[in-house]
């Protein structure tokens, strides 16, 4: 082969390396790291097979999902959330369809904001198991208002419940992962945790807020190489989250909207157990566009602020005339939640 052909042939694999690549790109619902890792990084069904994992917020959504792929995984389970009669549900449908015997759930009914309980909670878990292997601090509210038109009390609620919250209860499970220098603390954050979507100024601020905080905390745990701090950030996903949303004030529900463009329930939870199992720091979990607009939130904020702006104008409109803020311009996903 003459010096001309080998470098047309060199030219020609590059092209087709950057074709492959963009074309993974445009499917990714992962970011590139967590897409990797998933192909060839460590399997969830390697790993989590007799660990003991606690779920806050696993009464519905993706903590209810999480609890059944761990449940088949053959994990250990603790249930909270503060309904008892649905996480029993989700109890019964984690044991039809793993091999786990009735003791291997615990039932833990759990108000995340009232901090006085957790100590006793996390004695109850670890009386049950004697360790707790992965914490999964999943339960939260959303928001779905403007700033002027929201009273501080939905503020605080959700300073409450998504920061102080989650931060007292890891406090607990960390005494104990100390001692034994191992486990994994994994916060189900949120994209809103590093960008600035408009009608959630409040739940944003308290995503920011566990972002920074874990952030921090993990570098406090260096000494302590058998604890890992992860956080996963997904984008929309189909859930009762909208539904359960605090609105402008700290009574009003808002109004029921189409939830079908949004990821399935099952994809984010398979992510996330991925997350865990290889150890990620952060991973963002979203289809496109977020997952462009992620990228370009990380390494070009003032474009993606510009096109944030953009996008909000849309956003706005949509909730104002009732609908769903994005599922105007989205098209539906194929699976639903269930
Ligand atoms: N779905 C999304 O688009 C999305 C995107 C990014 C991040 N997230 C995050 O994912 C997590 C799970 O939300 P989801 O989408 O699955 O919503 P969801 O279906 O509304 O589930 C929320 C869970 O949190 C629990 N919860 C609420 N208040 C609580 C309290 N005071 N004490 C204990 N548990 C409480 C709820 O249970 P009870 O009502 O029974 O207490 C429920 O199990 C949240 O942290 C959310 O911020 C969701």
């Amino acid at each position: 082969m003459d010096v001309a052909s080998f470098f047309l042939l060199l030219g020609g694999c590059g092209l087709l390396y950057l074709i492959v690549q963009l074309i993974r790109f445009v499917k990714a619902d992962g970011d590139l790291t967590l897409l990797w890792a998933e192909s060839f990084g460590k399997k969830p069904e390697c790993q989590l097979p007799g660990k003991v994992v606690w779920v806050t917020g696993a009464s519905s959504g993706i903590g209810e999902e999480l609890a059944y792929q761990l449940a088949s995984l053959g994990a250990l389970l603790v249930l909270s959330a503060r309904r008892e009669n649905e996480l029993q549900r989700v109890k019964k449908k984690c044991l039809e369809n793993s091999n786990l015997q009735e003791n291997d759930i615990l039932i833990l009914p759990l108000d995340v904001c009232d901090l006085e309980s957790h100590e006793g909670a996390t004695k109850r878990v670890l009386q049950h198991f004697g360790r707790i292997n992965i914490l999964v601090n999943n339960s939260g509210r959303s928001q779905r208002s403007l700033f002027m038109d929201t009273d501080l009390d939905v503020y605080k609620a959700l300073m409450e419940l998504n920061f102080f919250g989650t931060i007292s209860l890891t406090k607990y499970v960390l005494h104990h992962m100390i001692e034994k220098n191992q486990g994994k603390i994994v916060t189900v954050n949120s994209m809103a945790g590093f960008i600035g979507p408009c009608l959630a100024s409040g739940y944003s601020a308290s995503k920011h807020a566990l972002q920074g905080f874990f952030n921090s905390v993990r570098t406090e745990l260096v000494d302590y190489p058998g604890i890992s701090i992860i956080n996963v950030c997904p984008g929309p996903v189909q859930s009762q989250i909208v539904h359960n949303a605090f609105t402008e004030n700290i009574t009003k529900k808002p109004e029921y909207t189409d939830q079908s463009h949004k990821m399935s329930t099952s994809r984010c939870a398979r992510l996330i157990l991925v997350s865990l199992v290889n150890d990620l720091n952060e991973t963002w979990i979203a289809e496109q566009p977020y997952q462009t607009f992620c990228y370009m939130f990380q390494y070009a904020p003032s474009w993606a602020m510009w096109l944030a702006n953009k996008v909000a104008k849309r956003r706005i409109q949509n909730f104002k005339s009732g609908m769903d803020a994005d599922s105007s311009y989205l098209p539906k996903q194929k699976t639903k939640t269930s």
